[in-house]
């Protein structure tokens, strides 16, 4: 399965400030989207253009217009800290929810909601969900897009472990996996390690 390691120095920079236990949920939410921003940047520079013409103010300029149909789809509730980045890039596109949640003791995702766009057969899907730990999450959302009938569809994750790289390659061998880093494992309660903690509870200040 392809995994692409996102080298950037400004999405490892956001992702130190991410992992400090001391950043705060204002900061940690301001890096959520820049890190977005850049990863989604990656995962879309394959995106299909087309050629076009604009007037600058002294002539005319040929140019490119991204026009692929974009299909983004948030893993809840973590995943929204990352699609106001994703929209800032391409506010064409359309948007999908998915609602899972692990169980605290067995780490077990279950589903609570689901909400996608039609006809996503042709569409360039961006699954965006800030932490791979288990892969049960993320190998649950993708069997619902794929029941869905989407056929191309990217995985944008903060940071992934090798479990849960490993799970979705097993069942979803050609999904794209875009993130920065793969972190040593998980702990005992199925978090990953070193991580972030628990990146819903930061973001929103819950726990
Ligand atoms: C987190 C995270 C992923 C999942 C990853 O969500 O956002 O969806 O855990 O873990 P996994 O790979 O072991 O499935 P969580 O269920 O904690 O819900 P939340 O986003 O509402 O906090
Ligand atoms: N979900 C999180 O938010 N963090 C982890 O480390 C694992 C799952």
């Amino acid at each position: 399965m392809p995994v692409h390691l996102v080298e950037h120095p400004l999405v490892h920079d956001a992702l130190a400030i991410l992992r400090d236990a001391s950043t705060p949920p204002e900061i940690f939410r301001r890096m959520a989207v820049r890190i977005s921003l850049l990863l989604a940047a990656e995962a879309t520079r394959d995106l299909p253009a087309g050629n076009v013409t604009v007037e600058t103010p002294l002539g005319p300029a040929s140019g490119r217009r991204v026009d692929g149909d974009v299909v983004v789809v948030p893993v809840l509730r973590a995943g929204l800290g990352m699609l106001d980045a994703v929209l800032e890039l391409i506010p064409s596109a359309r948007v999908g929810h998915i609602g899972l949640q692990r169980d605290e003791m067995t780490a077990i995702a279950s589903k609570y909601y689901s909400k996608l766009p039609s006809s996503l057969g042709g569409s360039i899907v961006l699954m965006i969900d800030p932490m791979l730990a288990t892969g049960g999450s993320a190998v649950a959302a993708l069997d619902m897009l794929r029941d869905a009938g989407a056929h191309e569809v990217r995985m944008i994750c903060i940071v992934s472990a090798p479990d849960g790289i490993a799970l979705v390659e097993q069942h979803h061998p050609d999904v794209h996996i875009y993130t920065p880093v793969i972190d040593r494992g998980l702990n005992d309660h199925k978090f990953i390690v070193p991580g972030l903690g628990d990146f819903g509870d930061r973001l929103y200040g819950t726990h």
